[in-house]
């Protein structure tokens, strides 16, 4: 599976990992690395070709992160970008200097097409660039391949080195014939076949996955979240009935959640496994009551399910592995040496210490979310779980403001089933993650000749690439319209409807 691979070694550039998506994207498999990995580490990877990120420093900084001149000498292609270009110029004695104004923002670059870099790419093309510092002379061996009126150096390259570089970023959306550029590194330069497909990722993971496990037991926590699911029917595929997967419905799912996830993975369902659900609700809405805090209800809801987690694995008794659903960007470590910053995964979080297992697998810490879908979709997995949206792990407990009960568990359902409906009907596509929240607001209404004292359900929907920042999505009005009705007609208990603007910062995602 491993036969090709590129590495992209981070200088702290905020692209490095769509970098590796990208390359990946090209069916080579590719990691991240720390920039000052070992040459011997390096060589023992054999990768088809390096690639350079970006980063906030300037090369001349005393502090800069920097890699040793024998690394041009291994003989595997090299491409730099951004910081990774100055760099390459600063380490084989070109020049770098400080531009008075920064280039940001999308621009046109002039392109000498004779490039292998820039096979079949137009001789202008619009280029993100983000930088101060620029070439401003390049290495001995080096020719200028790409300018614009203020950047002499956009891109240049040795070819009998194989040392390529760019100013500019190939792996943004904005730089519009950027795929074709990192193509054409990985194609044309490094001479790559291209044998990182998914449908192979999976086929053989099965068999790893049976050749490690043996006959021994393995247990996992379902969640019915595409992790999880994604990682059971590997398992499932592998091992058949010797996994177990526990699914805790917490009694704080989305309308028809748990049954779905029954439906799939339960007796009745396409997989060999052993399911079991433990309808958990009463426990949870009790240890809930009078809990208005937030943090106060994310940690009950965590301990509680390590609880029944617990009692559900002593029944079970002692198992040889342990499922977790670790996925790539989870893995990587920064190029600075800082540790990444690891979502902690609030369902799962704790299960380690409360399990008696041997080891720990985890089948798709290899993989990119997109990636992980897609190896759903090769699985056969039904398109509604492979596609589904981020749900926290303490589920509405968080999307309810104040305390948590039954009656407005159901009421939020209710009204973000008819949300998700009406959009869907509508085909509205693109929006990133979208859900409704009970406020604990109460205000007065008049419904026929009655006067109401309800609450006020808060929609929420937000357009986001890595869920650190969000703008609100623009829905159209009627669709907003069409759901106020429904919701207010059909869910009872709520006489308003409001739709939340709020960005990312300051807000957050989730309405807790
Ligand atoms: P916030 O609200 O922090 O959310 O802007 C960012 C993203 O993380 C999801 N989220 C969670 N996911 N366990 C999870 O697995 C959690 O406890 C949790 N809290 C928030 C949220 O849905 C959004 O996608």
């Amino acid at each position: 599976m491993k036969e090709e691979l590129i590495i992209v070694l981070d200088f702290g550039g905020q692209y490095n990992q769509l970098i590796a998506r990208r390359v990946r994207e090209c069916n080579v498999y590719c990691e991240v690395h720390p920039y000052n990995i070992s040459l011997e580490n390096i060589k023992e990877m054999n990768p088809k070709g390096i690639i350079f990120t970006g980063g906030p420093n300037s090369v001349y900084a005393e502090e800069s992160p920097r890699c040793s001149k024998e690394i041009f000498e291994l003989g595997i292609p090299i491409l730099g970008i951004c910081y990774g270009s100055q760099l390459i110029s600063y380490i084989l004695r070109g020049e770098v200097s400080a531009a008075p104004v920064s280039e940001y923002g999308k621009t046109e670059v002039e392109i000498d097409t004779s490039s292998d870099l820039f096979g079949n790419v137009s001789t202008k093309t619009v280029c993100w660039m983000s930088h101060t510092d620029y070439i401003s002379k390049v290495p001995e061996g080096f020719r200028i391949t790409a300018h614009t009126p203020v950047c002499p150096v956009a891109a240049m390259e040795n070819p009998e080195k194989q040392l390529y570089a760019t100013q500019f970023h190939p792996e943004v959306m904005h730089t519009q014939e950027g795929m074709k550029m990192l193509s054409n590194f990985v194609y044309q330069v490094c001479k790559c076949q291209g044998t990182w497909k998914m449908a192979s990722f999976v086929e053989s993971t099965i068999k790893e996955l049976r050749e490690r496990i043996g006959s021994g037991k393995v247990l996992c926590a379902l969640s019915g979240g595409v992790d999880s699911s994604v990682a059971a029917v590997l398992l499932s595929k592998a091992v058949g009935k010797q996994l177990t997967c526990v699914f805790v419905d917490h009694g704080l799912l989305r309308k028809n959640e748990g049954d779905e996830v029954e439906a799939v993975f339960g007796p009745e369902g396409p997989y060999e496994l052993n399911f079991i659900r433990v309808n958990a609700q009463e426990r949870y809405y009790k240890k809930l009551a009078g809990v208005t805090e937030p943090e106060a209800k994310r940690k009950i809801i965590g301990e509680e399910f390590i609880r029944v987690f617990e009692e559900e694995a002593k029944k079970i008794g002692a198992v040889d592995y342990l499922v977790q659903g670790t996925i790539y960007p989870d893995v990587i470590e920064s190029g600075l040496g800082k540790s990444a910053v690891i979502k902690s995964h609030h369902n799962v979080g704790g299960l380690p210490e409360c399990v008696d297992f041997k080891e720990i697998v985890e089948p798709l810490r290899l993989l990119f979310k997109d990636e992980v879908r897609n190896a759903g979709r090769e699985l056969g997995i039904p398109e509604y779980l492979v596609s589904r949206q981020p749900f926290p792990g303490p589920g509405l407990g968080i999307r309810i403001i104040g305390e948590v009960t039954a009656e407005k568990v159901k009421m939020v359902q209710e009204a973000d089933y008819i949300y998700r409906e009406e959009i869907a009907k509508a085909g509205i596509e693109g929006l990133g993650q979208y859900f409704a929240a009970l406020t604990n607001m109460r205000s007065v209404g008049v419904m026929g000749d009655e006067r109401t004292y309800d609450y006020a359900i808060a929609l929420r929907a937000v357009n986001t690439s890595d869920f650190m920042t969000a703008e609100a999505s623009e829905i159209p009005f009627e669709v907003l319209n069409r759901v106020m009705t429904r919701v207010i007609n059909e869910v009872k208990g709520v006489n308003r409807v409001m739709y939340d603007l709020t960005s990312k910062p300051p807000g957050t995602i989730e309405f807790e």
